[in-house]
């Protein structure tokens, strides 16, 4: 599948615009266009199993991801907040309807799922690598703060991996389709990673057991992909 059909990087608002005509790595994750055609996955169904069944993406993927997507484009539609870009969006989300907020969480929270995990092994940047070290004492303490967070979020919801303003970086997790952008959530900041901890995302496989999904997700970690976020943050 080619990278240029998956989604289109824009800095101004979230007009439809052809996915290839503005890819600009250095503005994600925070800006996004919604482009009006579903775009497709850049891997396919089978490619994260064993950690991720091919039955679980494809429904994960056709379904609840292009609810969110068909869902969004219809709130926003002839609104303010057609015009607007995903971190001014989200930064005033409180004043939006409940509808726009969870849609847009959920569109844009899936985008950064699915580019945060890989068929490939990578790493952590040095730079990235020295933050981890620097917040949580070790790789080690960082995912076990991050698996707790989503082994122990109530419910639906996603597990972070965040940057604040200076480059420290911290975890969170959030509720429903909330995100670290959201003027709505305590802990605020540039997503770098996360984890989908609904049901949809994993029941087919693990049934009850989130736990084992959450600590088999670093199979499939994309660490390029965190480590171009935080570089770009
Ligand atoms: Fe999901």
């Amino acid at each position: 599948m080619e990278r240029r059909n998956f989604i289109a990087l824009v800095g101004t608002s979230l007009v439809a615009v052809p996915v290839w005509a503005n890819l600009n790595p250095t503005k994600m994750p925070v800006q996004r266009a919604i482009d009006s055609v579903f775009p497709e996955l850049p891997y396919s169904y089978n490619a994260l199993e064993p950690t991720i069944d091919a039955k679980t993406m494809e429904i994960h993927y056709t379904k609840h991801y292009k609810a969110y997507h068909t869902n969004f484009l219809a709130d926003i539609k002839d609104t303010p907040a057609a015009e607007m870009d995903l971190k001014d969006l989200f930064a005033g989300i409180s004043k939006q309807p409940i509808a726009v907020r969870n849609n847009g969480g959920g569109y844009y929270n899936h985008l950064l799922f699915w580019e945060n995990m890989t068929p490939t092994k990578t790493n952590p940047s040095a730079v990235l690598n020295s933050a981890l070290e620097k917040s949580f004492g070790s790789m080690e303490k960082f995912k076990e703060e991050f698996a707790n967070a989503a082994k122990k979020q109530f419910g639906s919801g996603w597990a972070w991996l965040v940057a604040d303003k200076e480059g420290k970086v911290f975890v969170s997790a959030t509720p429903n389709q909330d995100n670290p952008l959201m003027d709505v959530v305590e802990k605020k900041g540039t997503p770098l990673l996360c984890i989908d901890v609904w049901e949809h995302a994993y029941y087919l496989h693990y049934q009850n057991r989130r736990a084992e999904y959450v600590d088999n997700f670093w199979n499939v970690v994309n660490w390029d992909t965190v480590n171009k976020r935080y570089a770009n943050r």
